[in-house]
């Protein structure tokens, strides 16, 4: 684990060395449109590995490989005809496909926990396109947080959560989504949105003239839609109340509308998804301080991208997660042992 994080704007030179960093199997934080992503090789079994270390995220939850065209996917997941329009729609942007991977692929078998798909996205952000481009490996990345925290939308975020365990942090300024990319699982014949994102589900079914189905979240009783998708999640330090109307004696509140006191945080005071959204995740950090006993929100919208912000909002106020077994993916009928020994010095 690096002793030392480094922020640097990208530049020629940074962008280089960043290269290098990740060809040399080095972690390196960078910006996307969404949130910073924690970067590695998707090649390499032992960087792959750093990334789970480093997160202290369970080896059950598969990562998303970001390439730089479809050409690029291509060679490692199959692309139906409902992939192909989607990606010609949004890409580059924040939607991930979940598609099967091809038995060729160059890919680590950690990215997908023991499945047989790989989520695959091509980011929209110029960082992100020059350094998958110039590494000219796949990159394989989650939100550049620990496990379980609130994603980063800075640099500074990402110094906060995981600085001496990345070596490289590229500054590219606050991400403009600020929410993650939709993941839409297209590896069976209904295509279902695992995950919420800065893709709406209405945008998503326009595109391929079809309803989509939608994984149940948050029940209980039953396991998570996608791996990662667990109950508590983008969890803030403190307690979180949800469709609240007023703070409570200790609480800060998070606003949202023309209607809220004008001293609370408003996400949004022209009522603008969008840009609640970019606001989101940092204005829950903002209020991960000891003096703030708990934390209020009031209501956003359930429609568009209020959906993905609830989902989060949702996830961050949870309290009972179960701590999920560990399941051995690597002690599986699937194919041959994968390797799951970390790389010395790494736990
Ligand atoms: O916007 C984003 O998607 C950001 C940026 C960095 O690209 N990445 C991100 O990654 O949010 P992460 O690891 O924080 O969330 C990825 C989610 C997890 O819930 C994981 O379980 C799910 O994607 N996932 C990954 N591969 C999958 C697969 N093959 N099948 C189903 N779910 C998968
Ligand atoms: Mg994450």
């Amino acid at each position: 684990m690096s002793e030392a994080t480094t922020i640097a704007r990208p530049t020629t030179a940074t962008l280089a060395e960043a290269c290098r960093l990740l060809r040399s199997g080095t972690l390196v934080a960078f910006p996307t449109e969404t949130v910073y992503g924690l970067g590695a090789d998707a090649t390499s079994d032992a960087a792959v590995a750093r990334i789970f270390a480093a997160k202290e995220r369970p080896r059950f939850n598969p990562l998303i490989v970001h390439f730089a065209t479809v050409a690029d996917a291509e060679a490692e997941v199959e692309l139906d005809a409902r992939a192909r329009m989607l990606a010609e729609a949004f890409w580059p942007g924040p939607l991930t496909l979940v598609l099967k991977r091809r038995p060729s692929s160059r890919l680590s078998l950690l990215v997908s926990a023991g499945l047989d798909t790989v989520a695959i996205r091509a980011p929209d952000h110029t960082v992100a396109q020059a350094l998958i481009r110039a590494a000219g490996v796949p990159i394989a990345a989650p939100s550049a947080n620990r496990f379980g925290h609130v994603s980063p939308t800075t640099a500074a975020h990402v110094a906060d959560s995981l600085g001496g365990r990345v070596e490289l942090i590229l500054d590219g300024g606050p991400c403009r989504c600020g929410i993650e990319s939709t993941i839409l699982d297209l590896s069976g014949a209904e295509a279902t949105v695992l995950r919420p994102g800065a893709v709406t589900a209405e945008a998503l079914a326009n595109v391929l003239g079809v309803t989509l189905g939608s994984a149940r979240a948050n029940d209980p009783r039953l396991p998570p839609p996608a791996p990662g998708m667990l109950r508590r999640h983008y969890a803030p330090g403190r307690p979180l109340r949800l469709n609240a109307s007023a703070a409570l004696p200790g609480e800060a509140l998070i606003g949202f509308g023309p209607e809220a006191p004008a001293d609370c945080l408003n996400l949004s005071r022209p009522s603008d998804l969008e840009e609640a959204a970019a606001n989101l995740f940092a204005t829950l950090r903002a209020l991960d301080r000891p003096e703030v006993a708990a934390i209020a929100v009031m209501p956003i919208p359930e429609q568009g991208l209020g959906r993905a912000i609830n989902d989060r909002l949702t996830r961050a106020a949870a309290t009972d997660e179960p701590v999920p077994p560990d399941p051995d993916p690597f002690d599986h009928d699937r194919g041959p042992a994968l390797p799951c020994a970390l790389p010395d010095g790494l736990e």
